[in-house]
């Protein structure tokens, strides 16, 4: 079968790799026919090409497997190939989730579908553990460690005392995180990746904006030193919970006890747990980032649509995002103490205080309220 490759960075470059390897004569049944890349200097293998069209008009090419990143025109060029009836395989997290109800609709259309287990979790197989979770089960919740640069961050200021500033310099240092980090430690990158693993979990499509994301930019190195005081470890968690006629979706960081599975999870490892009913939970750890396993999972992919093996079903109905149904207990610090008088429960330092039990959306319209830029919430495993 004939892939089109798009972009031969870090993911592209790997699938290029694998394929031509050919480790498995199942592998050995793929080729890769062109590959787009963007400037001249990049034409180091004679499929490169800089002309789209080449592999869009090329009867040939069954797959176009995307990895070029951003959204456009990685967007257009993916719903192009769905529309010459081509399958879509994609390892691009945030134009998939911004664009997924419109390239899930046109690959209906066209008789096709599109793959996406690189965009959650690198290289682990999670959202070929969802579905094949879901032949026996509903799925009712899923939560998990989506980003290995935040937990990166994490482990190494609890684990030294470090700063936030210095530990995301060195994170950027060894690769880890980008020049501009905002999507990692912003809590963009979960987001993306919570509804992407909804869609797949719910059968649901959703507004990614309707998904309440926290990030870690704040985190001050006494707001681990109240974890620490308190046998709590903090990580950045996604969540996701479905509830029937609506779901909730969500990006926050957590204080965990120390017997919680997530705990422990090292360095920029990814986690991700799934709940239903007669699996129970069940957890998949490893690496999710990194040229080779997000390759991997992107070839995983292509053999399964090859061997016509993979269940993917892009019909999906869309259900609102309701973050009321999620309660618990927070921990806030804020120069603005005072704007949150309503829902403090005790005050546990000068500037933190830990909130009362209530819904996330009433802690997330304080927060918005209070105006404070600069402030720190992170919920408090009951
Ligand atoms: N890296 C990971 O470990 C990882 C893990 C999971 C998912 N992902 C996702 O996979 C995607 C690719 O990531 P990556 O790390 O491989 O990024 P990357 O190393 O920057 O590779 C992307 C490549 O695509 C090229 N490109 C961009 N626009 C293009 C265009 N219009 N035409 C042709 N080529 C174009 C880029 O060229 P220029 O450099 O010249 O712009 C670059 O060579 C992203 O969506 C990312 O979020 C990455």
């Amino acid at each position: 079968m004939k892939i089109g490759l798009l972009g031969h960075g870090v993911v592209g470059s790997g699938v290029r790799k694998i394929i031509d390897d050919g480790a498995t004569w199942e592998v050995r049944e793929l080729a890769v026919k062109r590959i787009l890349v963007k400037d001249e200097s990049e034409l180091t293998d004679p499929r490169c090409t800089l002309n789209f069209d080449e592999i869009l008009n090329d009867p040939e090419i069954e797959i176009v497997a995307e990895c070029m990143g951003g959204l456009e025109p990685a967007h257009t060029f993916a719903k192009k190939a769905l529309e010459k009836g081509k399958y879509v395989v994609t390892s691009n997290k945030k134009m998939l989730a911004t664009y997924c109800e419109d390239l899930f609709e046109t690959a209906v259309r066209n008789g096709v579908t599109v793959h996406y287990e690189a965009s959650c979790g690198g290289g682990i197989p999670w959202m070929a553990a969802l579905d094949r979770t879901r032949r026996v089960d509903d799925i009712d919740s899923f939560r998990g460690i989506f980003n290995g640069t935040t937990n990166y961050i994490l482990e190494r200021m609890k684990k030294e005392g470090k700063d936030f500033d210095e530990m995301l310099a060195e994170a950027q240092k060894l690769g880890y995180a980008e020049r501009d980090p905002s999507d990692d430690i912003d809590g963009y990158d979960v987001k993306y990746k919570v509804s992407l693993s909804c869609v797949k979990a719910f059968d649901t499509l959703q507004d990614i904006n309707d998904i309440t994301t926290f990030g870690i930019r704040n985190i001050r190195r006494e707001d681990l030193e109240y974890c620490a005081a308190n046998s709590l470890t903090c990580k950045l968690i996604g969540t996701g919970e479905f509830h029937g006629d609506y779901i909730s979706a969500f990006v926050i960081p957590m204080f965990l006890k120390s017997d919680d599975v997530f705990s422990n999870i090292p360095l920029n490892f990814n986690a991700i747990e799934s709940d239903s009913k007669t699996l129970g939970a069940a957890a998949f750890v490893g690496q999710g980032a990194g040229s080779l396993p997000t390759a991997h999972a992107v070839v995983q992919n292509l053999v399964d649509i090859w061997k016509n093996q993979d269940p993917e079903i892009n019909d999906k109905a869309v259900r609102p995002v309701d973050n009321q149904a999620h309660t618990g207990v927070y921990y806030i610090r804020t120069a603005k103490h005072a704007a949150f008088a309503d829902i403090i429960d005790r005050n546990v330092s000068e500037h933190a205080f830990i909130t009362k039990k209530i819904s996330l959306m009433q802690a997330a319209d304080a927060c918005a309220a209070s105006g404070d830029e600069k402030l720190f919430i992170a919920e408090v495993a009951q």
